[in-house]
């Protein structure tokens, strides 16, 4: 959301966030988003090289902070609040994006790849919320959570995933619910296709990936798939005060695809 020109329309300068699964794809997209917005931003990913790699790079213009580590690990997550702390005093925002896809047929998973893709996509939400609500307390903290549209519709082959993005709709009208008097929104955005490097590790699974993204493109009423920015976009909007009477909902980012039956 820019004025010609290239001003953010929607600022959030001087608010700290901390963006899980930032250092590629959507995330990037917002880290780079909410830094152009004016905020400190925190950027923890399990990719090291990726994560130093986007500080270095937002702080060309801005605060930012790289933390290594894994958003399914209780003793990273504790880190990575407390480092945030140390280094910005505050936490303003809090976006849950980091995520996988473990896909395949639900009758072959084994219980570990279960609880991988759960522990990944879902509890690391509980873990980010638990630690940094403290901080977010008080001063019109906000949490955004990147859920999918598989939270409320299914493809085969995606059962954990699915499981794990519907959860993610629940944990935030709890959180919405449990923290509203603390001053705390907590929001989702449901996604559709968006052209990101985990769309094109999907893509390469399938037996014919061109065939495959012509019929990912037919299925968008908008005809084309979306970008990590559309997603940024839809963040910082959730996250800043324009949505400050918003909480405990979720807002979808598909190009019409799921209200055309797709
Ligand atoms: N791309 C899409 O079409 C799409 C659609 C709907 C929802 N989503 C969701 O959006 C989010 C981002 O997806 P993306 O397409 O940008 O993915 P991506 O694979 O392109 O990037 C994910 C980032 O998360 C990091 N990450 C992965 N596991 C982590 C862990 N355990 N701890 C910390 N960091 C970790 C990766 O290193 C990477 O930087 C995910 O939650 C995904 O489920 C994506």
């Amino acid at each position: 959301m820019q004025l010609p020109g290239g001003t953010n329309l929607i600022r959030i300068d001087n608010k700290v966030a901390l963006i899980t699964g930032a250092a590629a794809g959507i995330g990037a997209a917002i880290a780079e988003h909410f830094s152009e917005a004016g905020a400190a931003v925190v950027v923890f990913d399990i990719n090291g090289e990726g994560a130093r790699r986007m500080e270095e790079k937002l702080r060309q213009s801005g605060r930012a902070l790289a933390v290594i580590g894994d958003v399914s690990c209780e003793e990273d997550v504790k880190a990575a609040i407390e480092q945030t702390i140390r280094e910005f005093r505050t936490l303003d925002i809090l976006i849950n994006n980091a995520g996988i896809e473990v896909a395949g047929p639900m009758i072959e998973m084994t219980s570990s790849d279960w609880d991988h893709q759960l522990n990944v996509n879902l509890k690391s939400v509980f873990l980010l919320a638990k630690y940094a609500i403290p901080h977010l307390r008080g001063h019109g903290g906000a949490i955004v959570n990147i859920s999918s549209v598989h939270a409320f519709v299914s493809y085969e082959g995606n059962a954990a995933y699915d499981a794990s993005k519907a959860g993610m709709l629940g944990l935030t009208r709890a959180l919405a619910l449990e923290h509203g008097r603390d001053g705390i929104r907590v929001n989702a955005i449901c996604p559709g296709y968006i052209d990101t490097p985990m769309m094109d590790e999907w893509l390469r699974t399938q037996p014919d990936a061109a065939a495959t993204l012509r019929q990912v493109l037919g299925v968008h009423p908008l005809g084309r798939i979306g970008t990590p920015r559309d997603v940024a976009d839809a963040a910082l909007f959730l996250a800043s005060d324009a949505a400050s009477f918003i909480s405990g909902t979720f807002l979808v980012v598909d190009g019409a695809m799921t209200v055309a039956g797709h």
